[in-house]
């Protein structure tokens, strides 16, 4: 076994007789010229895919051989065909379809241009990987989304900020003459589900990264990229003027900061024409910014955005922005500061919003800002890596956090304007789009530290192709294509892959709970942290507990983040009629004996989620044991005694919450429950 270095690209043996000959009968033939660099890979990986699945070797051809021919290109390699592509799937859709060509039946795989064929290939390629029929083919398919990014928080000594396998994938010691196949497998892998954008470091940024030497090495990853239709893209420090150029002043209003920003910017196209922009993490956690000089985020960002327009380069500007000496609540800091400088930024520049206001917690209700900038295009930041999520120990699926998000109505343009339609830009006449997410991608064999955390690099990048996908499906996907196609482990591990989730929510942080963990490693339990050496990385500052109750009320008898929702979404949240459940002690401080839905007081039900939660990681155990034999023994083993490091971790955190908050409420453990361990 490859111990899951080959991702879901493993290509698996089609097994089935009758399956496989159909699959070979109908492509025994190919026709694929490929004179770019791009068609040349998707061709090799189509060769490759064909050869490990089917033991199948297609005789390339200059003629439709009717019924058992494969077609692959666009209407400019296929010129002497004379295929039409419709506009309507644009530059990096493609088509798969059963068509007549020269009255000689054929499949059809073929883009407006060679990603498109690249994106069709790897989706061919997928049909087969998930034993789906060819037998009737009709598929068109387009990206809803124009950039689709992974951002890499690698810093240049290999260390990986949140990073939880291993050390980063970029060595950059042995760049520009060593290209490693792992950038090759890393860029196909993003390929197979459409992610065409890398940021390659930390967005705590190094200034050195701009230096002559690093672009060399990153032109080098580039051109590898390019393959594969990803842009690079680098993490910018907004002083860099100062320290790599020597300046007095990054002030982006000063002239010779816009200058050096200029220069650099021809720079770097000089190496890497296709140069995909900067992603900036400005007056944040201590880093710089342009209000450091009195200006705003907007000037920043635009004095950016003027040195990359004429390249066509964007600039992705973060709205994570919070600052302990704001003494408001940390949930409204970026609404307050972004939402006045809505339809400020030139038209070349995304700001970046994470999905919730305060940091990839468990569960969050969705940022604010989604919605209320209707002249500024948004661009949405979700976290692969599992910070708060129990790092790569815990087998936590985060499609459904992201569907949660995505499927969220922000009310802002009547019922149904879900973030996913704002990210879409439905709403929004300019036209830059994006989804990005924070990379959970190592050193490691697996890559992802998790055999299971390689899924939401997958769902990751099936939902920044189409945002409104379900989970489930993806989630079926992903394991035929990385485990087998077999029923009997297919239902029970996808069953355990939806739950993950609401699990983990269970045993860390239920009914609302938020920022809880451990201090500064972000890792187990730490509610009772209120010495962090501000106040806004205190845990008692965000559930304020107290012999009362607990939460955070946040109506306008509180902090009013409400107000700063659509006002359906303010009753809505704001009301405890209406209220859900699992965001109550986001919005609202309650007395631990309020009467809950359950009919249980509000301790009693803050103590039954927490068993809950660990009571279904027994149960994911269990349901893992019986499946011994159905999969390779290395990853079984794996995932076994990842499972149980998990149960012990989630026991741990069951009963520090539990016993922590037991303090404040002086209520006993209902009996029936086991005793903290
Ligand atoms: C979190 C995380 C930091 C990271 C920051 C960010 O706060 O803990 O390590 O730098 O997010 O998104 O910028």
């Amino acid at each position: 076994a490859d111990n899951g270095y080959k991702l879901w690209l493993g290509y698996s043996k089609v097994t089935g007789r009758q399956l496989t000959d159909t699959y070979r009968q109908q492509l025994r033939y190919l026709i694929f010229p490929a004179a770019s660099v791009q068609l040349n890979a998707a061709r090799a990986e189509l060769l490759t895919g064909l050869n490990a699945m089917l033991d199948l070797k297609p005789a390339e051809v200059k003629d439709i051989k009717g019924g058992q021919t494969v077609v692959v290109g666009t209407p400019q390699s296929l010129k002497a065909l004379a295929i039409t592509v419709p506009d309507s799937i644009g530059k990096e859709g493609y088509l798969i379809k059963k068509t007549l060509i020269n009255k000689n039946q054929c499949i059809l795989i073929v883009g407006n241009t060679d990603v498109g064929v690249l994106y069709g290939v790897f989706n061919f390629l997928k049909l087969i990987q998930t034993h789906r029929s060819i037998n009737e083919l009709n598929i068109a398919d387009r990206p809803r989304l124009m950039y689709r990014v992974l951002d890499h928080w690698d810093n240049l000594n290999r260390t990986v900020e949140r990073g939880y396998a291993g050390s980063s994938i970029w060595n950059w010691h042995k760049l520009p003459d060593i290209i490693d196949q792992r950038y090759i497998d890393y860029a196909r892998a993003n390929a197979s589900v459409g992610i065409n954008g890398s940021v390659v470091n930390n967005v705590n940024a190094d200034a050195l990264i701009l230096s002559h030497e690093y672009l060399l090495k990153i032109k080098a990853l580039a051109d590898v990229f390019r393959t594969y239709g990803i842009r690079i893209y680098l993490s910018v420090k907004f002083s860099s003027p100062i320290e790599l150029g020597g300046l007095k002043t990054a002030d982006p209003l000063d002239p010779e900061v816009k200058k050096w920003w200029a220069d650099k910017a021809d720079e770097i196209y000089r190496y890497i024409p296709d140069f995909g922009g900067f992603l900036v993490k400005a007056n944040s956690e201590g880093q710089p910014g342009p209000q450091r000089y009195g200006r705003s985020h907007a000037d920043g960002a635009n004095m950016l955005a003027d040195a990359l327009g004429p390249h066509h380069g964007i600039v992705m500007w973060r709205a994570f922005v919070y600052d302990n000496k704001v003494p408001d609540d940390r949930f409204k800091q970026a609404y307050n500061e972004f939402k006045p400088l809505d339809g400020k930024f030139e038209d070349n520049v995304i700001i970046q919003v994470k999905n919730g206001p305060i940091d990839f917690q468990p569960r969050e209700p969705f940022h604010p800002l989604f919605g209320a900038m209707p002249n500024t295009p948004l661009m949405m930041e979700f976290q692969l890596t599992q910070e708060y999520l129990g790092f790569s120990t815990h087998l936590v699926y985060e499609a459904p956090l992201f569907a949660e998000c995505l499927q969220a109505d922000t009310y802002r343009y009547g019922k149904g304007t879900t973030v996913s339609r704002i990210i879409k830009g439905d709403f929004n006449r300019k036209l830059i789009t994006g989804m990005t997410g924070v990379a959970n991608i190592g050193s490691d064999l697996n890559w992802c530290g998790h055999p299971f955390a390689q899924a939401n690099w997958y769902a990751f990048g099936r939902l920044a192709w189409n945002p409104d996908q379900s989970p489930a499906n993806i989630a079926a996907d992903w394991l035929r294509m990385t485990f087998n196609n077999d029923e009997s482990f297919l239902s029970p591990v996808k069953k355990i892959m939806l739950q993950s989730r609401e699990n983990t929510v269970n045993y860390m942080a239920p009914l609302g709970l938020h920022h809880i963990m451990g201090q500064s490693t972000h890792y187990g339990p730490g509610p009772w942290v209120d010495n962090a050496g501000r106040p806004d990385w205190n845990a008692t500052y965000y559930h304020r507990a107290d012999s009362v109750g607990v939460g955070f009320d946040r109506t306008n008898k509180g902090s009013d983040a409400l107000a700063q929702y659509a006002p359906e979404v303010e009753a809505n949240w704001g009301n405890l009629k209406s209220c859900p459940d699992e965001y109550l002690l986001w919005f609202h401080h309650l007395s631990w004996t309020y009467k809950m839905r359950s009919g249980r007081t509000l301790w009693d039900d803050v103590v039954w989620h927490y068993y809950a939660g660990v009571e279904s990681v027994k149960q994911m155990g269990g349901a893992w044991d019986k499946l011994r034999g159905k999969t390779d023994p290395e990853r079984f083993a794996e995932v076994k005694q990842l499972m149980a490091l998990q149960l012990k971790e989630a026991t741990t955190w069951r009963d520090a919450c539990v016993l922590y908050f037991q303090t404040f409420s002086k209520m006993p453990i209902g009996p029936g429950y086991p005793k903290p361990e």
